[in-house]
């Protein structure tokens, strides 16, 4: 392998760039020469194409979004668009590709796997949702950007004895959610995962406010719902003035937490140490802080699983 590639797909994450740098620069390190594909596999059909230097990853190790940017590209889930991708691959001498994303990048990447193109993805999403790592590049930054974004919701909160509903995003998962809702010791957490009772949020609530609590905090998944429509049910059951944040796309960017510069810079690099040892159609993670590897489509059929013993927890501590 004298010649790899290197891209980011689908929604961003922080922490990218970290990723980005480590392959860059470990390929290098390697005397391998590496080549940034911009607009995920979308700029691999346009053969938006160049070659990078140690110099083009200097100054992004902090930076939030991605430098090689992104994109969902519809045309690379068929074959013509994959074909096409091949052809960029082939016309640069690409032996090799690295594809930070999620879900859907890795299924991309395992079609070019398939069709000759050894493939290794780096899992870069806020949402947590890739099985085979405990967690995603990323998550830890949005979960403290949300974090952040409660304990200003709770000042106010207080002050005038709200309710408030706080929508966060996970796409189908609830590892936002949940996490977030442990960190701040929300009284509610609705996640896709789980059917919760609207009665018991709502005798939940109640009995908070009967026994004199100043404020509610419910973080609703976007897989859930629509937080507003969650906001005006509990507003109509409870009677209890409520008002609704979305925190929406400030999840997704920010200067990316240490966790996440660290995990994106192990990952980054395993991925680049998996091609070079002859791997192909892989996914990198970290399992009990131990680097693995795992095939893509085996460990995507498994589904994601959320941790009930936290969601548990998170129940009990919020009585
Ligand atoms: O997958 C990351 C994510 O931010 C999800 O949490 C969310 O559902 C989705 O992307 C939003 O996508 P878009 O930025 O395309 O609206």
């Amino acid at each position: 392998m004298k010649k790899i590639g290197v891209l980011t797909s689908g929604g961003d994450a922080p922490g990218m760039n970290a990723a980005i740098r480590a392959v860059v620069r470990k390929a290098i390190y390697h005397d391998l020469e590496v080549y940034g594909i911009k607009y995920g596999y979308q700029g691999l059909i346009d053969g938006n194409i160049e070659k990078m230097e140690l110099g083009s990853v200097g100054d992004i190790i902090q930076r939030g979004g991605t430098k090689l940017y992104s994109a969902r590209c519809e045309e690379f889930k068929t074959e013509a668009g994959q074909e096409k991708g091949i052809e960029q691959l082939k016309k640069h001498g690409i032996d090799g590709l690295v594809v930070i994303g999620g879900d859907g990048s890795f299924r991309g990447a395992k079609k070019l796997t398939e069709k000759g193109y050894p493939c290794i993805g780096v899992p870069g999403t806020i949402d947590n949702d890739i099985p085979g790592t405990d967690f995603t590049i990323g998550f830890d930054t949005a979960l403290n950007t949300i974090i952040e974004a409660i304990d200003k919701i709770r000042d106010t909160a207080t002050s005038h004895e709200r309710t408030y509903v706080v929508e966060v995003m996970g796409r189908d998962a609830g590892d936002l959610a949940l996490w977030a809702g442990l960190a701040d010791g929300a009284e509610t957490i609705m996640v896709p995962e789980r059917n919760e009772d609207f009665d018991d949020v709502v005798q939940r609530l109640k009995r908070g406010h009967d026994r004199g609590k100043k404020h509610s905090i419910i973080i609703v998944a976007e897989g859930v719902g629509s937080g507003f429509d969650f906001g005006q049910r509990i507003k109509e059951a409870t009677d209890l003035e409520t008002r609704v944040t979305v925190l929406g796309h400030t999840q997704r960017g920010g200067s990316p937490t240490a966790a996440d510069r660290v995990l994106a810079s192990r990952l980054g690099a395993k991925a680049v140490d998996i091609l070079l040892a002859g791997k192909a159609g892989r996914m990198v993670g970290i399992q009990n802080n131990e680097l693995v590897d795992h095939d893509i489509l085996e460990v995507l059929d498994q589904g994601h699983m959320l941790d009930m013993d936290m969601y548990k927890l998170s129940q009990e501590l919020s009585i």
